[in-house]
């Protein structure tokens, strides 16, 4: 459920039209409700109660500092995988003993940054980052508590770009070797090791692929513990799917997800983190648009709009849909016309959808992406010189600029000339 809805014959976001930001603002813009983003982190945070618990968005799906205030207030942690990440949830007030740091390639100097800002673990995805880690925290005189993340190889049954949990995939140790990288964690001195971590994908719609890689981490618990290892700590990571289409299957619900936890890890007296991303902000977000003009072409229609692919990626990097609608509500019945829907890049990549059936629209007349909240803004680019857009967070019937459009001298002016040209 979210709240963008029609009323009066207009798209809403919760009790402000959208239109109105859109006058406010201009297009192409992103919207996020306040309303739906903590209702989802809510759902997750009540699907696991009765559990000792921490749910840690994954702020790499939407990592204004503005969303991240209103779920850090709300009682969030984050799950952070760069410095720059981790400095903007510091920057929303978000302490360090709430964010996770994740990511194969942590940098000594992000490692610092934690380090001296306070963290709740890293998630250590080798031994050479073990090893660097441990170098980084002795030099500080600190100790560093970390999980490592294990590969259970399972298939998480989602799109190939966005499965993690593969043997054959970049991310974790094998399992298999868990016990031998466990003993080398223990004998480092700047490492304090406190638990197990785990993520096999993202997008994922069915319950199993989870149900198989925590039966793995429970197992993995029991043995590290026999051979002396103080597992205090799960994190299970993120990757619980959104309905990107209305009339598709719906994923599981975070309830399901929080009861299959218990099952599983429940028995271990653990305390349990989760990364939520996609499920907490996908939903809560539009991307609005406009139709710039609409192009006949050979046997189909070109609807062509002032967003792009820079804007937002999906479609044409993972072949993506998104349900576009109209911002004014098509009367019942009204003619519907099939288009393809494109941006202004100069790409033929930078297609939104093809054949899709919509209503019949108009030069000047306004679309939204739904679904755009998660990897929307955040994999946005300037690509073909096209300032990033702005994003905006509505509350109840009030919306604020939380990220406005810069101008294009702004975006020219960070290049600099050599004085020898
Ligand atoms: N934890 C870790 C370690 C992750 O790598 C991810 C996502 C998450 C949590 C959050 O997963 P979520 O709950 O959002 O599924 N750009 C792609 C998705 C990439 C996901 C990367 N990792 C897309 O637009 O579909």
């Amino acid at each position: 459920m979210d709240h963008f809805l029609y009323r009066d014959g207009q798209l809403m976001a919760e009790d402000v039209a959208v239109t109105d930001i859109a006058a406010a603002v201009g297009t192409p813009f992103y919207a996020y409700s306040s309303a739906t983003l903590l209702r989802h982190f809510k759902l997750f945070d009540d699907a696991l109660a009765g559990t000792d618990h921490l749910v840690c968005f994954a702020m790499k799906s939407c990592s204004n500092i503005a969303v991240l205030k209103l779920l850090g207030d709300a009682g969030a942690g984050m799950d952070v995988v760069s410095g720059g990440e981790y400095l903007r949830a510091k920057a929303a007030g978000v302490s360090g003993d709430k964010i996770v740091f994740s990511g194969i390639g942590k940098t000594r100097d992000e490692m610092r940054i934690a380090l001296e800002g306070g963290i709740r673990q890293f998630n250590v995805e080798s031994e050479p980052e073990m090893q660097v880690l441990s170098d980084v925290a002795v030099s500080l005189g600190m100790v560093a508590p970390i999980t490592v993340r294990v590969n259970p190889d399972v298939d998480a049954k989602t799109h190939a770009k966005i499965s993690t949990g593969k043997k054959e995939d970049k991310f974790g140790i094998p399992i298999s070797r868990a016990r031998e990288v466990y003993a080398t964690a223990a004998k480092l001195p700047g490492l304090k090791v406190i638990g197990i971590d785990v993520h096999i994908g993202s997008q994922l719609t069915e319950l199993e692929p989870f149900r198989l890689a925590y039966r793995k981490v429970a197992e993995l618990t029991e043995t590290l513990r026999a051979d002396g290892h103080e597992i205090t700590r799960l994190d299970l990571g993120g990757g619980l799917g959104i309905p990107y289409a209305r009339d598709n299957n719906a994923p599981p619900l975070p309830l399901e997800y929080g009861a299959l936890i218990k099952e599983e890890v429940g028995h271990l007296g653990c305390e349990i983190e989760i990364e939520p991303g996609r499920l907490i902000s996908g939903n809560a977000g539009i991307l609005v648009a406009d139709v710039i003009y609409v192009k006949e072409g050979e046997g189909r229609k070109f609807l062509i709009l002032d967003a792009a692919m820079n804007d937002l990626i999906r479609p044409a990097m993972y072949e993506a849909h998104h349900d576009i609608i109209p911002v004014q509500e098509p009367a019942p019945g009204e003619d519907q016309t099939e288009y393809d829907i494109v941006g202004p890049v100069c790409e033929s990549g930078d297609t939104f959808a093809k054949g899709r059936n919509m209503p019949t629209l108009k030069a000047g007349e306004l679309v939204a992406f739904r679904s755009a909240g998660a990897y929307g803004a955040v994999m946005s680019s300037e690509y073909n010189s096209r300032p990033l857009i702005p994003e905006v967070l509505v509350h109840g019937d009030q919306f604020a600029v939380i990220r406005r459009r810069p101008t294009f001298d702004e975006m020219i002016n960070r290049d600099t000339i050599p004085e020898w040209l």
